[in-house]
Parts: structure tokens; sequence; C-alpha cells
């Protein structure tokens, strides 16, 4: 009886990890927007992190400088142009002194927790200084010539921060607003905080004057990219399991309020302000309808993960290998009208976007994934 319970939901999983992979248009027969703008993404360039893979986050540094990325083995990359190509600016594990050897050049999730994982990276406009959210360990600085992150914080109220996720800097304020994704699973189980329909959550505040950490709001689905509008008025994130953007007052009457800023067709990741206050939202992957039923009974997700004899995170990583994934993006206003999509439907030249960043008139696309950036001329 136990095994025929077994086969049901591995086959259920299959199904359904296999349906949430297809291209949207198969599953929907309307498009989410006719712009004609579909495929664009694949006339990007591609520049090729060596070594490691997944640069998940991008930032530039005052001058211009960069991008500098995160990748899986923990380290924070620079890129230096064709000539010099990236070479490493910082780590955020104090074990690198000790454990350089095990953890340069690793893919492997499970040793994250030794070596780090640098996720969400800003920059301080005045003083150069890099703030980073590492899925382990928490909220981190470095100077601008780089070398070893001091850590900033790590717990909040006497318990620690599971999945620190992404971050942004007031620099009138001397705030840092960061995101932890769950605090039942960490980064390694992505997969499993999005089936089990994890809502723990936080939104936070890192105060660089108190070095106090306060929680703004809790009881979210996976918030992840986190991004302050021009005016500082409010702060977006993005809810991926939930497939929206939350907007959270800061400013004006309606400060310490929440809304739905926008609803998204698939699972948003981070979120940047363009140079005209508009905002790119990278999509890891849109959603399929039986994922979707999933998620709207939050008690058949949570008994998938915890009877599933498989590794979900392993078994999703082979999928995607054959199956694919479309790329996607999206440009949202101030008031959170789409504006604009990028797609490579496919997943031909991109996949698992991760972060897009607009400077100088291009894009710089990231991937918790894959082993390049993208570059896209607008
Ligand atoms: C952007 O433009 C500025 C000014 O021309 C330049 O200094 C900087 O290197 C450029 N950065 C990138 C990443 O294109």
């Amino acid at each position: 009886m136990k095994l025929k319970v077994l086969f049901v939901t591995v086959a259920i999983v299959f199904i359904s990890i296999f349906l949430a992979l297809r291209p949207f248009q198969t599953l929907f027969n309307t498009p989410f927007l006719a712009t004609g703008a579909s495929n664009k993404f694949r006339g990007s360039e591609l520049i090729s992190v060596v070594g490691a893979v997944g640069p998940e986050s991008l930032a530039f540094d005052p001058n211009g400088g960069g991008p500098y990325t995160g990748v899986s083995d923990g380290r924070i990359l620079k890129w230096h142009g064709k000539d010099i190509g990236w070479i490493e600016f910082a780590v955020t594990s104090p074990h690198y002194l000790t454990r350089r050897n095990d953890c340069e050049g690793s893919h492997d999730p499970g040793l994250e927790h030794v070596c780090g994982r640098p996720l969400g990276l800003r920059f301080d406009e005045k003083t150069g200084n890099l703030y980073i959210a590492d899925a382990y360990y928490g909220l981190l600085m470095v100077g601008p010539s780089g070398g070893s992150a001091v850590q900033l914080a790590s717990h909040v109220n006497g318990n620690p921060f599971r999945f620190t996720n992404d971050l942004d800097v007031d620099h009138e304020s001397g705030a840092v607003y960061f995101t932890d994704s769950s605090a039942r699973f960490q980064r390694r189980q992505f997969l499993s905080t999005i089936i089990s329909g994890d809502k723990t959550g936080r939104l936070m505040k890192y105060s660089l004057e108190t070095k106090q950490v306060t929680v703004l709001l809790h009881g979210l689905s996976l918030p992840n990219g986190i991004t302050l509008s021009k005016d500082g008025s409010f702060l977006l994130i993005s809810e991926t399991t939930a497939c929206r953007i939350l907007r959270f007052w800061l400013r004006t009457s309606k400060a310490g309020t929440t809304e739905v800023f926008s609803q998204l067709p698939g699972f948003p990741d981070n979120i940047r302000r363009s140079p005209s206050g508009d905002f790119w939202v990278a999509l890891h992957s849109k959603r399929g309808k039986i994922l979707e039923w999933i998620l709207s009974i939050s008690l058949v997700g949570d008994a998938l993960v915890r009877l599933l004899p498989i590794n979900i995170e392993q078994f999703y990583s082979y999928l995607v290998r054959w199956r694919g994934n479309d790329a996607m993006a999206l440009r949202l206003s101030e008031e959170g009208e789409v504006l604009e999509v990028l797609e490579d439907i496919g997943g031909k030249v991109l996949r698992f976007v991760s972060e897009v960043v607009e400077i100088n008139g291009s894009l710089w696309i990231g991937s918790v994934v894959m082993p390049f950036v993208g570059f896209f001329k607008l």
C-alpha cells in the first residue's frame, strides 16, 4: 500500500516538473503579451565564466567597472574585459583560508555551506564598498579592493538566517534591506522550497548605524530579489513561489503597508531598477498548470517533499539539461505595467535568467545555473 502511494507521488512529481518546464504557449493558448518581441534574447552575446557556474547577481562599481558576480564556488569575480577576463575579487566564507583547494571550481551544492554562495550584490555609490547577500553567511561587506568579506549580520532575535538572497542599500538612511527566502530550507533545497509552498520567508532591514536587524515582513513565499524605487519611497520584492512582485511602502502615508505590484507568468528571481526608474525582472522559469495546482494545495506539495525517495534538486537538474527551458525577462513601469518582454523560447541561447542589469544602453544577464553571463545591446 505504502509503495503504491510512493509510486503515485513520484509519478505526479515527474509529470508536474515536466509540464512546468514546457514552453508557456503550449499550456496557455495566448502568449503572455503579444509584443512581437519573442526570442529577442537570442541575440545575446555570451561571456563564459571559467571554472565555476551560476553568476547569479551582477553589480558595477561606482566607476562603472565590472560586472562583479558571485559564482557556485563561493567566490566573487570581477570582469576586466575580453583581454584579461574574470579575476577573483572577494570571498564570503571564512573557510576559504583553509579549504580553498576543495572550494575553488566547485559546482557541488553540498559544499555551499562551507565555501559560501554569494547571491545579491550591491555597491555603495559613495564609498565603493560592496554589500553581499550570501545564501549561507548572511549579510556581508567588502571594501573597494576586495579580499575576505566581513560579516555584518547573520541572526535576528537570536535565530540564524537560513537562505539570505538579495539586498539593496539606501545610501541616504544607511539602511540595508534584504530577503531571507526561507526559515526552513537552504538554497541547495531551492526546489523543495517551491514545491512545498513554504511561507516562512522574511524581508528584513539592517541599520549601518545601529547594526540592528529588524523584521519588516514575514510569512512570504520565497522572497527573492529586492530593489528600492528611484525616489526611495518603496521597495519591490519578488515573491518567487507566488509568481508576483510585492510593493512595500517605506514613505508616504502608505508607509509600512504592502500591496501586489505585479502578477507574473513565471517565477521571478532578481529585480533591478533601470537608469530611467523602470524595473527589470528576471524570471527563473515559467509556471505550468500542474505545478500551479500543486502550489494551490500546499498540503500536496509539502507531502511530496517529505515523502519523495529521490533528491528533487538533482532530478530537476538532470531534467533541465535534457529538456531545456524558456528564458524570460520583463521591464515593468513604476506602476507595475509590463513595458517590454524579452524571451528566448526553448532556451536556445539563454536559460534560467536570474538577473538583468541595465548599464550604458546594454543589458547584462545573470543565471544561477549556467556557466556564462549574457550581454544584450538594447
Ligand atoms: C559605462 O560608461 C562609462 C562612461 O563612459 C564607462 O566609464 C564605464 O566603463 C562603462 N561601463 C560599462 C560596464 O559599460
